[in-house]
């Protein structure tokens, strides 16, 4: 059987990583195209050479653009792709411009397409997330779903019967870096005074549209940020950096520290070692949470909502708990396994294969 991914953005990479080692494992043919959505090293080279994912078989060179430029020429690539390869099955991820394209791009040829993150709901239609994971559900045929939530999202929206629960492949990813790195030291690109602070120091990233593309907002979440009782490892995503740029936003603060983004296994020893992490992304909000590192949400809701049980991630949308919030102890709570046993990429190629 041949399998061909579609992945573009950073949070893909991260996905593909254990399953195109599941698929290594196999006879079956595993083919990676790469969109392009992400571009810069740090966004997309770092994550193939650490996580030891093949080259990309294909890669379409997109860039950025507005979301219709970007999609739709994401989406017009794509025909001379599938048209050579020919796969039994288009496999696509998460919920960005790429995930779209792909599924569209391979339900138009009349190849069947798997979701993989499928039936994630934030409820929250100003998001091109949401749109994007909505559209995908219901144009793929297999919906690869990471918790019982997500499995009762699609069930509601009538896709019960193309649903399968095979838990959540970026855990398989966290457990095993956290097993790898277990005993080193946060990496030497954070500065000293983050991570010898006496009293510890918080991991933030900011780069959701809804937080980056108002000046006013993007002023209020950086002075948030410049705020808090602790140093701050601001990893900055090149959306908010282009941003701030763009509204005279100084990153540059005293106990704010604006670095680049991480690569992989650096995040995962960044963020265990930290005293808690601010964010808007969804993947780290579950990184911190598998980490068991208390986690501060600048969004009004997130899909994982399982986070959110005993008190592990707190949603902060206006900005007024994150000061005392993000400093908060560490819960007691059991956080019981929401996200499966690291185990979800193989039973990501057994439901492919057996489909
Ligand atoms: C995309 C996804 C988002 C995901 C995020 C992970 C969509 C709609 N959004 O958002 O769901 O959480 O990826 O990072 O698909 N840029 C660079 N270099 C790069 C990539 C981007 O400089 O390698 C800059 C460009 O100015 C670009 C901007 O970042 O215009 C936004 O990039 P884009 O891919 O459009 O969306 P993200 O914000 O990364």
């Amino acid at each position: 059987m041949k399998i061909l991914s579609v992945v573009g953005a950073r949070p893909q990479f991260v996905k593909l990583a254990p399953v195109a080692t599941a698929f290594a494992r196999t006879e079956h043919q595993h083919v990676i195209v790469h969109t392009g959505q992400h571009y810069d090293a740090r966004m997309s080279d770092v994550f193939f050479a650490d996580l030891a994912i093949p080259a990309p078989d294909v890669h379409l060179g997109i860039g950025s653009g507005t979301h219709g430029v970007q999609t739709g020429a994401m989406l017009g690539a794509m025909d001379a792709v599938l048209e050579e390869q020919r796969p039994d099955w288009v496999l696509v991820y998460g919920d960005t411009n790429s995930t779209v394209a792909g599924a569209l791009a391979a339900v138009k040829m009349h190849i069947r397409v798997a979701h993989l993150e499928a039936g994630l709901r934030s409820f929250n239609r100003r998001m091109p997330e949401e749109h994007n994971r909505v559209l995908t559900d219901h144009a793929a045929d297999l919906l690869l779903a990471p918790t019982d939530v997500a499995m009762g999202h699609l069930a509601r929206e009538g896709l019960a019967a193309r649903s399968v629960l095979v838990g959540d492949v970026m855990t398989d990813v966290c457990f095993r870096v956290r097993d790898a790195v277990a005993s080193s030291p946060p990496p030497a690109e954070l500065p000293a005074a983050v991570t010898s602070a006496a009293d510890g120091y918080l991991v933030a990233t900011v780069h959701r549209a809804e937080n980056t593309d108002d000046p006013a907002r993007l002023t209020a979440v950086v002075d948030a940020l410049a705020s808090l009782d602790v140093p701050v490892a601001l990893l900055a995503h090149p959306r908010l950096v282009a941003r701030c740029e763009e509204y005279g936003i100084s990153l540059d603060r005293p106990t704010l520290h604006a670095l680049q983004p991480l690569a992989y296994p650096d995040m995962v020893r960044t963020v265990r070692a930290a005293r808690g992490v601010v964010t808007d992304s969804g993947g780290l909000q579950k990184e911190a949470f598998l980490l068991g590192v208390p986690c501060t949400t600048l969004r009004t809701e997130t899909e994982w909502t399982e986070t959110l049980e005993g008190g592990w991630n707190v949603l902060d949308p206006d900005l007024t708990g994150v000061k005392d919030l993000a400093t908060r102890p560490v819960p007691q709570a059991d956080r019981g396994t929401p996200y499966g046993d690291g185990h979800a990429a193989e039973r990501t190629v057994a439901a492919l294969t057996q489909a």
